[in-house]
């Protein structure tokens, strides 16, 4: 089936924490840390994949006035290449381009298939941060995109 893409919830935690260990670790995000971003209404757009009833895939946006930023994006191994991740990121950005004129966001230097989607939206690169991703130590591409 074709995953319905709807809001994140905080009951889609424990299936969100098992992917993010599954795609992430050792560099993963916390039940606490999602926990705060979701009390954050506001500025936070948290999506997940939903295929009658698993979570395949989830993607998370911080939108200020000024600047939007892709905190996270991620599909179960199981389910990449099916264009899921694409569809996460397309809502991502259209959430962002109805809230800020600019889209930041940080991809493993390492991560070509990650890097070359974004591309393809239209995400340059601007520069480099050293160690970003810990505890891997890993560095990190920082990519831009402005509103279309
Ligand atoms: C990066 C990720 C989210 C992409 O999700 P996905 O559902 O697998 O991606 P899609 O099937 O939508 O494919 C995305 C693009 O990559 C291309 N692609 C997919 N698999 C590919 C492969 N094996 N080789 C080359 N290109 C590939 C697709 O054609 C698609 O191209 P498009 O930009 O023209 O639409 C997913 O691979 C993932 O979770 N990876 C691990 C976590 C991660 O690295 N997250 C990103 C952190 S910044």
């Amino acid at each position: 089936m074709t995953p319905r893409l709807r809001p994140m919830r905080l009951a889609d935690l424990d299936a969100v924490l098992a992917l993010e260990e599954e795609l992430f670790a050792p560099d993963t995000w916390t039940r606490a840390m999602y926990r705060d971003e979701l009390a954050r209404t506001d500025t936070r757009h948290y999506l997940v994949a939903d295929d009658e009833g698993t979570v395949v895939g989830y993607a998370g946006l911080i939108a200020y006035d000024d600047e939007a930023h892709v905190a996270t994006i991620g599909v179960a191994t199981a389910r990449q290449g099916e264009g899921i991740g694409a569809r996460l990121l397309d809502a991502l950005l259209t959430e962002a381009d109805r809230r800020s004129p600019v889209v930041l966001l940080e991809v493993r230097a390492d991560n070509e298939l990650a890097q070359g989607l974004y591309r393809r939206r239209g995400f340059a690169e601007i520069g480099r941060r050293r160690g970003y991703y810990q505890p891997s130590n890993t560095d990190a591409v920082v990519m831009k995109r402005e509103k279309p």
